[in-house]
């Protein structure tokens, strides 16, 4: 099969289509014959060697895609041939097949095409286990944080770098929308939540952001931590935390196991998957590449100034 190498670490030319292996099916595994992969920030740190797949794990990038199921492994049941589905990978999806523990497989919602499907494991997997001020409004994991977090009721504050992140953030229902450029994320919660602060954050930037992220925080208020894009080195005054009864939560899918990750799978089946088929979350897909230009689709992720998700397909 035709996959995506990461031939040395470095810049997204790096990237080339080769002819590899196709994958070997476990017994508790599905091969899918992949329509569509999604990128993730995590890919480019893959790619620079910042992160490394875990052991076992496929080498190529792709940490979600959708697809067609060609064979299915002698313990799996849930799943048959022909199946339209999506997934939660370790890797691998940046190919023309991949293998997949079925417990991290899920049907292609009612009304969303397979191709767009690819769009939703990693981020609905990530926003479930947490959310519900929301730092990087427009990427991937925000415009679907945005859509959740309306759907059970909240009031939604986002952070994004430029007017027009924010406007998309608007149009997905985002109730407040700050320019972290040009004005202090605290300072205008503090304003719009009458000097309370917001009760959730989700938050990918950590260092530079973990001090204001207390200070806008409500009591018992919750921060989940689910990257480190500014840094991971800070200080922390643990007088803050306790004044507030704050709760610091780290949330990462990379570093849980198939069996933790099916258990979320089926949590996003029954609590997120009906509002995907209601409509209330739907896909932001910002721009589709084939897997020969994957490299191109990594120079977009790199530079930060796409909206949504950016999606490859064999
Ligand atoms: N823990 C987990 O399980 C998990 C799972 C999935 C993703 N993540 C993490 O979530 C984050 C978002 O992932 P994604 O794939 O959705 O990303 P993405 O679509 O590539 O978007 C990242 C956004 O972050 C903002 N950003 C980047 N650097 C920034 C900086 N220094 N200061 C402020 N904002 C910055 C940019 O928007 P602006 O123009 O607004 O700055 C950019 O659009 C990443 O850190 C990723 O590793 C974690």
């Amino acid at each position: 099969m035709k996959a995506v190498v990461i031939t040395v670490l470095g810049g997204p030319e790096v990237l080339q289509v080769q002819e590899v292996e196709d994958p070997e099916l476990k017994d508790d595994e599905v091969l899918i014959k992949v329509e569509a992969a999604a990128l993730n920030k995590l890919d480019s740190f893959q790619r620079q060697g910042v992160f490394a797949p875990p052991q076992g794990a496929s080498p190529y990038p792709g940490l979600e895609c959708s697809g067609t199921i060609e064979a299915v492994g002698g313990h799996v049941s849930r799943w048959n041939v022909g199946d339209q589905v999506c997934a939660l990978l370790s890797g691998g999806g940046y190919a023309e097949k991949v293998a997949v523990p079925a417990g991290q497989v899920l049907p292609v919602p009612p009304g969303i095409s397979l191709k767009d499907a690819a769009s939703f494991p990693e981020v609905a997997c990530t926003v479930w286990s947490t959310i519900f001020m929301i730092h990087g409004g427009s990427s991937g994991i925000g415009t679907f944080a945005i859509q959740m977090a309306k759907y059970w009721g909240a009031r939604v504050f986002v952070t994004a770098g430029s007017e027009e992140k924010l406007a998309a953030c608007k149009d997905l229902g985002a109730d407040v929308c700050i320019n972290y450029k040009t004005e202090d994320f605290v300072a205008r919660v503090k304003e719009e939540t009458g000097g309370k602060g917001v009760d959730v954050i989700l938050d990918s930037l950590g260092q530079s952001y973990f001090q204001r992220n207390l200070d806008s925080l409500n009591f018992d208020g919750r921060l989940f931590l689910i990257g480190t894009m500014s840094g991971s080195v800070t200080e922390l005054d643990l007088r803050v935390v306790m004044s507030k009864r704050l709760t610091i939560q780290a949330a990462g899918l990379r570093v849980r196991s198939p069996e933790n990750k099916a258990v979320i799978i089926r949590e996003v089946e029954k609590n997120v998957w009906p509002a995907i088929v209601a409509g209330k979350v739907k896909p932001v897909i910002y721009k589709h590449f084939p897997l020969t230009e994957a490299a191109e689709a990594h120079r977009l992720l790199d530079n930060s100034q796409h909206i949504g998700k950016i999606l490859l397909f064999p």
